[in-house]
């Protein structure tokens, strides 16, 4: 009985401690801007834009292939930054770093439309 409210008792001084510590920064995983890397981050893309950035047949949404660079990266910097209108990729945008947009950008410029 003792051990247990000791227990008990060490629990909610831990369970307070805790409460107090600020929340730990969210672990993102390291970028892999490796060619693969690259690949896999543009398939996060693929849901909404389509395979490789060529929007299925009748989708309404833009096509991110065969872009230029510049376009696409511009409009990601401008979605994170919230200058640009937008109803899903302000939230979308600002999960990557300015070195995974670029890579993004890259790619997708690079595939045919
Ligand atoms: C859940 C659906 C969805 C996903 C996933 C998604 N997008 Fe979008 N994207 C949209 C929508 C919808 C728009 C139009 C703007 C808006 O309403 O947010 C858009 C617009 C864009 C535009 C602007 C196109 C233009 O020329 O106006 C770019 C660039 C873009 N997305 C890039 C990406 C990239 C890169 C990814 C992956 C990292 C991605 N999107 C993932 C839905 C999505």
């Amino acid at each position: 009985m003792i051990r247990i409210s000791i227990a008990a008792g060490l629990l909610s001084a831990a369970a307070l401690a805790g409460a107090q510590q600020p929340a730990p920064p969210p672990a993102f995983a390291a970028s892999n801007l490796s060619p693969m890397g690259v690949r896999a981050l543009a398939s996060n893309c693929a849901a909404c834009h389509g395979t490789n950035g060529r929007p299925a047949p009748g989708s309404t949404l833009e096509g991110l292939a065969g872009k230029p660079k510049n376009e696409l990266a511009m409009a990601m910097n401008q979605f994170r930054a919230g200058k640009k209108p937008a109803t899903l990729m302000h939230q979308i945008s600002k999960g990557y770093t300015e070195a995974e947009i670029d890579a993004l950008a890259d790619y997708f410029s690079r595939q045919p439309r």
